[in-house]
């Protein structure tokens, strides 16, 4: 296991590198490094059409990547970074095509975790870095699932578990905010500093999945999925889990053992949606590793970090 200053002598080499962050693991290259962006699209599998998030240690950084920052996203940073905040902000020249996907835009976070910021500090570069998944697959939130995504082939900075559990939200302010992504900063929280209301994007429904994805970078339908069958529910109060095979599993707020599931994970009260956000990814995993037929997923109250809770289940079950 590599410890930071090997990981950014690694990043500087134009290595790969996973490395934690508040809200999930992510996979690491140095922005500027064509090559280097280009093997993290081959280690995810992910499409070119959907482009990388930037990190940088600084908010003052953000202009090595971005052409413009305008006022509404100056004060979105002033008061959630460093944090799970993602902005799309018109981009520089200098940020090869690969990272936004050909596109006009870049998407800039200063991240919380300490050991992203030391790791960033230490490479002098900005790092551009999806999730540590591979594409499609549920955000990893400890070392250990990076592994499990990755094997040996990628080095894993181990930062422990992921504070925040879900990824940033993304916001774009390149005109009037739109929310592309709902994540770990709650919508009402940036409204409350815009001192108005922000929209959210709202994936398109069906169609082909490569269309949707250009038209709406990030905002593919499916994704977050684990290999089991999800669905979601409203209540899980009077459901037979037998009508959905012989071993079904449970992942819900308050889940009590029994009942005939066969697998619970309990994601806390609904008094605390942000450690249910923690909790999410990871007992996501576990029932996946179960050896279930099928997974209950019981929506939450769609509030605060709740409503993150509900997009990653919805996809998860499309
Ligand atoms: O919390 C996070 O954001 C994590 C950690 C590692 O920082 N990263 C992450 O990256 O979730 P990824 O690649 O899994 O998701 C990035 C999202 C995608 O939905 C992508 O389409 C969107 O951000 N995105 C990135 N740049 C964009 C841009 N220029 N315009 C619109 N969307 C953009
Ligand atoms: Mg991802």
């Amino acid at each position: 296991m590599p410890g930071v200053a090997e990981a950014a002598a690694q990043l500087r080499a134009g290595g790969v590198v996973a490395f934690p962050t508040e809200t999930v693991y992510g996979l690491g290259a140095d922005a500027f490094n064509e090559r280097a962006v280009a093997r993290v699209f081959e280690l995810k599998g992910r499409p070119r059409f959907d482009p990388l998030i930037v990190h940088v240690a600084e908010t003052a950084d953000v202009e090595t990547v971005a052409s413009a920052f305008p006022a509404e996203a100056r004060r979105l940073a002033e008061a959630f970074w460093p944090g799970p905040l993602t902005l799309v902000l018109p981009k520089r020249e200098a940020v090869p095509d690969l990272v936004t996907a050909g596109l006009g835009t870049v998407g800039v976070r200063r991240p919380g975790h300490e050991t992203a910021q030391a790791l960033i500090a230490a490479a002098q570069t900005p790092i551009a870095a999806p999730s540590a998944n591979r594409f499609g697959r549920i955000s990893p939130t400890t070392a250990q699932h990076v592994r499990a995504e990755f094997g040996d082939a990628v080095g894993v900075l181990d930062g422990g578990p992921c504070a925040t559990g879900v990824e940033s939200t993304v916001v774009s302010l390149t005109g009037e905010p739109v929310v592309l992504r709902l994540g770990g900063v709650a919508v009402e929280a940036i409204e409350a500093v815009l001192g108005r209301a922000v929209a959210v994007a709202r994936p398109k429904q069906g169609g082909d999945e490569a269309e949707e994805g250009r038209a709406s970078p990030g905002m593919l339908e499916r994704h977050y999925a684990p290999g089991t069958r999800l669905v979601m529910v409203e209540d899980a109060a009077g459901l037979d889990p037998a009508g959905l095979g012989a071993r079904v599993g449970l992942l819900a707020l308050d889940a009590e053992p029994g009942g005939g599931w066969a697998a619970v994970e309990d994601l806390g009260g609904a008094d605390d949606l942000a450690g249910a956000a923690a909790r999410l990814f990871a007992a996501m995993r576990r029932l996946d590793e179960a050896g279930l037929d099928a997974i209950v997923a019981v929506r939450v109250p769609d509030r605060g970090l709740g409503r993150a809770i509900n997009d990653r289940l919805r996809r998860a079950s499309l």
